[in-house]
């Protein structure tokens, strides 16, 4: 990957890494409100992807907001339209499996994704996903924190927050990276979409940060087990209660 940073994710900019389905159409909006709000309601075939390089009102899990200062992140929703039989909140483990192979890709080091939708790089949150179901549609929106200082990162996240760059020391190319993180998104998105998360289980399993760790639950203190092959996290409580949840806020001990 180029340590030059782009300077937008216009379509003229990302086009020569689109190599797949996903990309097309492709919208873009120098600033938006959220780009989850460009694909909102709009009819769009699967695939179909809306990027900025600023959001006004950047929506993240649990009514936070999602920041980034301009021209340094990714931004980006794809609109999806998957089968009825399949499980919708398997979706995020989808996207942060997409996610995190896009930046083991782009950085050399192994992503790690945090059960249900944080993708992590040295212990500290690089990408987090939503997943909204709009009339039978899901729009999966990706944050992706690349070329912020250290300074430019919020520091009031329930998960420390850290970018490629501060975690490697060079810049990225936001539209190669957006290519390249729209191809696997579309490759493992059709595994999962033939085969469910069985098929991906492996790459998940692998890449499981929670596994072991002493995390609370919504407030409640328990060890983690492992992501289950149906895309439920195992806990084992203090209280000695094996429980599979299907969501929720998991904090960890650092
Ligand atoms: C989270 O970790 O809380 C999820 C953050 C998701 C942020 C992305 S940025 C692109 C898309 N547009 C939004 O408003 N949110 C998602």
């Amino acid at each position: 990957m180029s340590a030059v940073a782009a300077e937008s994710l216009s379509f003229e900019a990302v086009a020569p890494y689109i190599r797949g389905r996903f990309g097309k159409p492709y919208r873009y909006e120098p600033e938006c409100e959220s780009t989850q709000l460009m694909l909102h309601g709009s009819g769009l075939p699967e695939g179909a992807t809306a990027a900025t390089d600023h959001q006004t009102g950047g929506r993240g899990r649990m009514g936070r907001p999602w920041t980034a200062p301009p021209a340094s992140s990714l931004l980006v929703s794809v609109m999806l339209h998957p089968p009825p039989e399949r499980h919708l909140p398997e979706l995020s483990l989808v996207a942060a499996l997409a996610a995190a192979e896009a930046i083991e890709g782009a950085t050399g080091l192994t992503a790690q994704i945090k059960w249900p939708n944080d993708v992590m790089l040295n212990r500290r949150k690089v990408a987090g996903i939503l997943s909204e179901l709009s009339e039978g549609t899901v729009i999966v929106g990706i944050g992706m924190n690349v070329n912020q200082a250290r300074d430019a990162l919020p520091s009031d996240t329930p998960t420390e927050a850290g970018s490629l760059r501060t975690l490697t020391g060079s810049t990225y190319d936001r539209a190669a990276l957006l290519g390249s993180l729209l191809f696997r998104l579309e490759r493992i998105y059709d595994g999962w979409r033939h085969g469910g998360l069985a098929d991906l289980y492996g790459e998940i399993g692998a890449r499981d940060f929670l596994r072991g760790r002493r995390i609370t639950v919504d407030g409640e203190a328990a060890t983690a087990s492992q992501i289950l092959r149906d895309g439920r996290l195992e806990i084992a409580t203090d209280a000695h209660e094996t429980r599979a949840i299907e969501s929720g806020e998991v904090l960890f001990e650092r």
